[in-house]
Order: C-alpha cells, then structure tokens, then sequence
C-alpha cells in the first residue's frame, strides 16, 4: 500500500499530519512524502528519507500514487480533484461545515475519515486528536495571556512589598479548559472555572481551581458522547448575567466553551468586557466556532472597552513539532487500526471506524452530513 503525506497547503498551518520516526510504523507499505511537507515544523526531508520515508518532488505526485492520504487540514475542493479515485483520506475534516469538500469526496469516492469525529472512547484515547491538538490550545492560551496582560501570575513577596496573584477564569472545562487552568495554577494564578456539565466540578477542583457554581442549572447538560448539549436563549442569557460578576474581578478570563455543530454559546457579553478592569485580556479559543465574546473577530487581536481580546485561530500551529508529534501519534493510531496485512479493512460494525467515516464508495456515511447535504447543489 502506498501512502501519501502532502504538505499542508492551508494559510498559517505549519503542521505536517506524520513525523520523521512515525514512518517506521507504517513500513513495509511504501510512505512517500511531499518535499518540504515537514519544514515548518522543522522536520527535514533528510530526516524522513533516515526513517526510509520516499521524497517525491510536489502535491501531484502525492496524489498520483497514493492509495491513502494522512492530512492535518481538510483539503480544497481542488486537491481532491487530483486525488486517485478511490483513494482513502485521514484528516481533520469538520464535515458539517465542508459541504462543498464532501461532495466532491464522494464524486471521487474517497473513503473518507474524520479524525474530528472519532468517538471519545476509552480504546481510541491515543487517537484523539482533538484532545491532543486542544491541550496545546489551552496552554498557550495561557501563554498568551500572561504575555499581554500587566499583572504578574503568581503572588510575590519582595523587599520592595507583595504583588497579589492575577485571577484567572476559565470558561468551559473540557480539555484545553482543564490544560489552561492546570497552567495557570502553575504560573501561580488564583483560577476560577466554570462548566455547564457539572460533572467537571471534581476535576477542576482537583487541579487547584475554584468551580464557579451559578445558581442556574441547565437541564440535561451533558449528551451520551460527554459533549454538553445546547440550551436555550434564556438560559445562556442567564448564564452570561450571572458569569459576569466574576468576569469583572478577573484579570484574565480564557473562553473555551463548545457545543458539537453549533455556533459557539456567547457567555461573555459586551457589558461584561465593559465592566472588566482596564488592561485585562480575554482569549477566546471558541473564535472559529463564532467566541463565546460577541466582540471577538477570529484570526485578530483588538482592544475593545481597554480589554485585550485574543481570537487567533489554530493555536498548536504555533506549537507545530510537538503539535504534529502528537497529531501523527494520533493520525497513525487510527490508520493502523482500518488495516489489516497493508491492505485496507475498513469493519463497519466498528463503532470507532464508524463513527470517524465520513464518505465511502460514492455515498455520505455520516447521518448528520447526509442530512445537511439535502440543500446542496
Ligand atoms: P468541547 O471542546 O466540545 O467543549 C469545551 C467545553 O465547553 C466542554 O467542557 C463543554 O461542557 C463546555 N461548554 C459548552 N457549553 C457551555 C456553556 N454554555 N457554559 C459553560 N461551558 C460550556 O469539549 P472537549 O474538550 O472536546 O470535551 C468534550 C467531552 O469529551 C468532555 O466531557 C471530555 O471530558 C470528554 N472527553 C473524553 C475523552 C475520553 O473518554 N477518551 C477524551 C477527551 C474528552
């Protein structure tokens, strides 16, 4: 089997879907890899030939030869169109908003996979890239934070008198909530932290934080796949009313709060930023799902009411080696899995392989892309 990596070809990524030594896994299948494709995470095409990895010279010939392609971002319509048919895709995909992508998967019949999908399951725990790829979110989140707000985290005690900890809020406790709060308890930081799901309460309480508990409960906060479920627009105006009394004293507040296929809840509203203290900083990691702050502008930092507020987007970029060590653990996992003697065993009665396929043999497998796909021509 011959399996393809191309260098990423989206804006601002600086990832690459394996790592030099991530290719002795895949041996003896042939693994070619795109010249230049591990740059921007300082992997030399040098490194990959040591692991035996072949060089080819562009995209083109990737997708000339490969039977299956490891990615890090979705890719565009157009690279799809230079794929083989037939060829088998591990990325990132977020289905649900790439309509265009899926059709053109299935006029290809790509066997698709979503690494975006894959259940949270206790067997596919060294598959989950989204927890992998939002615990470097959360901690440079953090970093970002300390790095342009005027207030030291921890407390000192000097000669020339005390400096009192910064206070830290986090909003949603899932994993790059729960990284966040365990690096700002490290810098030092009075943290508080809030979860609509209230079963967080002992793990944030665990890492030294305070679970900030509001006197309104969502009914049936959490689903079956531990993602919260949506609530209503008197709930979530309640929640933003009553978060704001600890958003004001907070020198930093770190948004991370998601609901699956939904636009990002807004927990933080502008009359909250108005009343926060002047030079505080709010870093929004919910900004390409929409922010939890209506005054986020994703991929911008902007002041607004003298609060610093952070939407950049796809933060372990930023961290790309170790972001792509992590990805590739993760990546190879998941296609180690679906084959069985170099060839493909795709089991549709695995709930793992199921729930991450997207499109297989010209047809949506995923129930919620086949749905949205109805309105599109
Ligand atoms: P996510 O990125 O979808 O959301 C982040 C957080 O925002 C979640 O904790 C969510 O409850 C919270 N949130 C949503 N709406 C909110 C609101 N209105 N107010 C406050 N908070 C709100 O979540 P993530 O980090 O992907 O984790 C989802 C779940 O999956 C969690 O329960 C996590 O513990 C679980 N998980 C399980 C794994 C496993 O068993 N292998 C691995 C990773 C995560």
């Amino acid at each position: 089997m011959i399996i393809g990596i191309p260098k990423e070809s989206a804006a601002g990524e600086r990832r690459v879907a394996i790592v030099p030594d991530a290719v002795t896994k895949l041996l003896p299948n042939r693994v070619l890899v795109q010249a230049g494709a591990g740059e921007t995470s300082n992997f030399t095409d040098d490194m990959y030939a040591g692991y035996k990895a072949e060089i080819v010279p562009d995209a083109a010939s990737v997708y000339s030869q490969s039977e299956v392609i490891l990615k890090v971002q979705p890719p565009s319509v157009d690279e799809v169109e230079h794929y083989r048919e037939g060829t088998t895709l591990v990325s990132f995909l977020y289905p649900a908003t790439n309509l265009h992508l899926i059709k053109s998967l299935v006029a290809k019949r790509i066997t698709a996979f979503a690494m975006d999908l894959i259940p949270r399951i206790s067997r596919a725990q060294s598959m989950d890239a989204l927890s992998s790829q939002a615990t470097i979110s959360g901690y440079k989140a953090v970093l970002l934070a300390a790095n342009s707000v005027p207030k030291l985290f921890p407390l000192l005690m000097t000669a020339a008198g005390t400096i009192s900890p910064a206070r830290v809020f986090v909003i949603g406790a899932g994993v790059a909530g729960l990284e966040a709060i365990a690096i700002s308890r490290r810098l030092g930081a009075l943290v508080e932290a809030y979860d609509v799901r209230p079963a967080v309460k002992e793990q944030i309480e665990s890492l030294g934080a305070k679970f900030v508990q509001i006197p309104v409960t969502a009914a049936d906060a959490q689903a079956t796949s531990g993602y919260a479920k949506a609530q209503s627009e008197e709930f979530y105006r309640k929640q933003q009313e009553l978060l704001a009394e600890h958003v004001k004293i907070s020198d930093v507040v770190i948004t991370t709060a998601l609901v699956p296929g939904q636009r990002a809840p807004i927990l933080v509203a502008e009359d909250a930023v108005k009343q926060m203290k002047p030079s505080s900083v709010i870093v929004d990691l919910a900004a390409e799902q929409g922010g939890n702050c209506p005054l986020t502008e994703a991929g911008k930092t902007v002041v607004k009411y003298g609060v610093t507020i952070h939407g950049l987007l796809n933060l372990p970029s930023m961290m790309a080696p170790e972001a792509s060590r992590l990805y590739s653990k993760n990546v190879t996992t998941f296609l180690l899995s679906i084959l069985k003697n170099s060839s493909m065993n795709v089991d549709l009665n695995d709930e793992l392989t199921r729930g991450a396929l997207v499109t297989q043999n010209g047809q949506v497998m995923h129930e919620p892309t086949r749905k949205a796909m109805e309105g599109v021509k």
